[in-house]
């Protein structure tokens, strides 16, 4: 008897659980219907198109709807888990509540509310800084904050230090060689330069630094960071970085652990600029008007110093985790060729993850990547080898890294990213 009344509540549980669910999704769909526009459709439709358009994923517009929405969203992700929960027969939901399940639930609640205090000061200072409202009738993207929160682990805390160790070593070590007294009038470009702690570093060696970026996603993140107003000191913020995705978590201690950010105070400076706009679009410096004055008892190479600043662009371009985020990858490295100065270097760190979604109007091979770029007129230092890193500084070779990995978890994907240095030649 007590059986089949089990059997027959689970059995009413069962189906008013769809139910509540459909109830849940309409009234969703309608409230997403109402906002839905002409510009949300495009942003569904077309990655390219949208990219630089007022209401593109990357906008402003949509980053600030995203950042403002995060709370809201992200709560309702907890409803959900709530409500799935909830649809579990009795037997095993006392287990859940034995292990204490409901109580880790209310905890990632309690979590998300903590995340939001950092979307919202983002949002605040982009509705200041740009003057932004809720205006925008497009859909918040809640993955793209959520990778943008990932880089201040990546980019500006301790916990990210290790990830950043493998990556930037090569890189900057190739910039350290030169002379300290040369540096400031060497112009580095970043493109793609995400929560800018590379193109920071680069700046702390000396060099007429600009990061570039497209993204309001991420500028609005890293203005976050620059701005003294948001962030004055060090490890001022707290993120629970991990909580929302429940796999590969050895303890809920290790998935709703706070990560304090950032690690390093980053300041816009005469040296360390900010471009936010598409990389495309970038055309080469002027040459520079004052001569190089250094005195010539320093003991670092002053190979090409002098006679370079009658030469528009920049001296150095160094892509990140970038070449494979373009469209077309041809154009990509085009266009840093026609941004570099003859003689000009590019330093790469990557893999090749072509990102854009079926968008890409290439996929190509690192060996068909190596051919094309010395097509375009680019020499590799230490030759175009295999990559095993024998040459010394700036050989070719291949890193093995991660991106935005959370050191505690249960898995780990590795890159091998392969790194080079090649020279401007033609
Ligand atoms: C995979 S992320 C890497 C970010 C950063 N370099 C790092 O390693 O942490 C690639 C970045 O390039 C940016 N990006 C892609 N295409 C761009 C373009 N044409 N102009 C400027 N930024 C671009 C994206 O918005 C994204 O932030």
């Amino acid at each position: 008897m007590v059986t089949s009344f089990t059997f027959s509540f689970d059995a009413l549980l069962a189906c008013l659980f769809p139910l509540a669910l459909f109830a849940v999704v309409l009234r969703t769909s309608f409230a997403n219907l109402r906002a839905w526009s002409w510009a949300a459709a495009r942003d569904f439709l077309s990655l390219r198109s949208l990219k630089f358009s007022a209401h593109g994923p990357f906008s402003q517009e949509k980053a600030y709807q995203s950042y403002t929405q995060y709370s809201r969203l992200a709560g309702l992700e907890v409803a959900t888990r709530q409500a799935m929960y909830s649809s579990l027969g009795r037997a095993h939901k006392r287990l859940g509540n034995k292990i204490g399940y409901p109580a880790k639930l209310e905890q990632l609640r309690y979590v998300t509310d903590i995340n939001a205090t950092i979307t919202e000061g983002i949002a605040g200072l982009a509705a200041k800084e740009f003057g932004l409202s809720e205006t925008y009738a497009g859909h918040a993207d809640l993955s793209r904050v959520r990778e943008s929160l990932k880089h201040f682990i990546r980019d500006w805390s301790e916990e990210g230090a290790q990830e950043r160790e493998k990556i930037f070593r090569p890189i900057l070590d190739v910039l350290a060689a030169v002379n300290p007294l040369e540096r400031k009038d060497k112009r580095i470009l970043v493109p793609g330069s995400g929560l800018g702690r590379l193109a920071w570093e680069i700046s702390q060696l000396g060099y007429d630094t600009t990061a570039n970026e497209y993204s309001f996603f991420m500028n609005f993140a890293f203005r976050f960071l620059l701005s003294a107003e948001t962030t004055p000191s060090i490890n001022e913020h707290t993120l629970r970085p991990y909580a929302h995705w429940f796999s590969h978590q050895r303890s809920n201690d290790s998935l709703f652990r706070a990560i304090h950010f950032p690690d390093a105070v980053p300041r816009l400076t005469l040296n360390f600029r900010l471009a936010e706009s598409d990389f495309l679009t970038l055309s080469p410096p002027p040459p520079r008007t004052q001569p190089d004055t250094s005195p010539p008892d320093f003991a670092w190479s002053k190979s090409d110093a002098g006679d370079v600043h009658d030469q528009k662009g920049y001296d150095y371009i160094v892509t990140l985790f970038f070449l494979d985020t373009s469209l077309n990858v041809f154009e990509t490295m085009e266009h840093i060729h026609t941004l570099l100065r003859p003689g000009g270097t590019w330093i790469n760190m990557g893999p090749l993850l072509w990102t854009s979604g079926g968008h890409a109007k290439l996929e190509l091979s690192l060996d068909e990547v190596i051919c094309a770029a010395e097509e375009i007129g680019f020499v590799f230092q230490n030759g175009s080898g295999d990559g095993d890193g024998k040459g010394g500084l700036g050989a070719r070779c291949t890193v093995e890294c991660e991106y935005t990995g959370d050191l505690k978890a249960m898995m780990r994907w590795i890159y091998k990213a392969e790194f080079w240095v090649a020279t401007k030649t033609k």
